[in-house]
């Protein structure tokens, strides 16, 4: 229950949480200011900071969707220095530019395995990186494929594993908030997907409306 039912929060409250937060990481800036002008799609600052206030204390992370690196990195700074990442994205011009900035953060190229390739192809034929066990995995790909990767990646999370997943109230368009564009896959997938998870017992999962909104779930020990 809110301390007062007239207010919602506003712009006022997230500048405020954004200046008393931990100052973002200088190649975390960098990434961003690459990533606006050519439209790469990253997760917003308070996605950055949800993921690594879930990354840290989970050493082997998998995840769907790489792109600049950027969600890649805030976990990766969070996580333990002996933490581990595999991150599939097939667009390896993307990746390499990722690489050279974990680089220069400090996070040795070990921490950190890049498989190009979609994702459910490495999943289909059994990767030896996505073997497993991850401890978090993290959704940022293909929106109609989100129930593919974690169908395929579920072997693999620990009991006690968290799964994230990005975009889930996909501006509007999944709750019907928004009108959908007429056979829009990817409002349809995201829609089943968090039906499918909030609905399953084996999670304990709510969607949280952090910027595009952010589905957390863990998996029942
Ligand atoms: C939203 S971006 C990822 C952003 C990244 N998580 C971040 O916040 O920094 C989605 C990425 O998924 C990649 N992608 C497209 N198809 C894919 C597939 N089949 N499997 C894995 N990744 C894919 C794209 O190349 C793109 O770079």
């Amino acid at each position: 229950m809110k301390f007062d039912e007239s207010w919602s929060v506003g712009q006022v409250d997230l500048d405020w949480i954004e200046a008393t937060s931990a100052p973002v990481h200088p190649i975390l800036a960098e990434i961003e200011a690459m990533a606006e002008p050519r439209r790469i799609p990253i997760v917003s600052r308070a996605v950055g900071r949800a993921l690594a206030a879930m990354a840290a204390g989970r050493p082997r992370i998998v995840e769907v969707g790489t792109a600049y690196g950027y969600s890649t990195l805030w976990m990766a700074l969070a996580q333990h220095t002996d933490g581990r990442i595999v991150t599939i994205d097939p667009d390896r011009e993307r990746t390499d530019l990722a690489r050279a900035w974990w680089r220069r953060a400090g996070i040795p190229d070990e921490r950190i395995t890049v498989i190009n390739e979609p994702a459910l192809s490495a999943i289909a034929r059994g990767h030896p990186a996505l073997v497993g066990p991850f401890d978090l995995v993290f959704l940022d790909a293909l929106k109609d494929e989100y129930l593919g990767y974690l169908e395929g990646l579920l072997p693999a999370l620990v009991p006690g594993g968290v799964v994230l997943a990005d975009n889930v109230l996909w501006s509007g368009r999944v709750s019907g908030a928004r009108p959908m564009v007429a056979g829009r896959d990817d409002v349809l997938g995201l829609r089943d997907f968090s039906q499918a998870m909030l609905n399953d017992g084996r999670f304990a999962a709510t969607l949280l409306p952090v910027d595009d909104g952010l589905l957390v779930a863990t998996l029942r020990p």
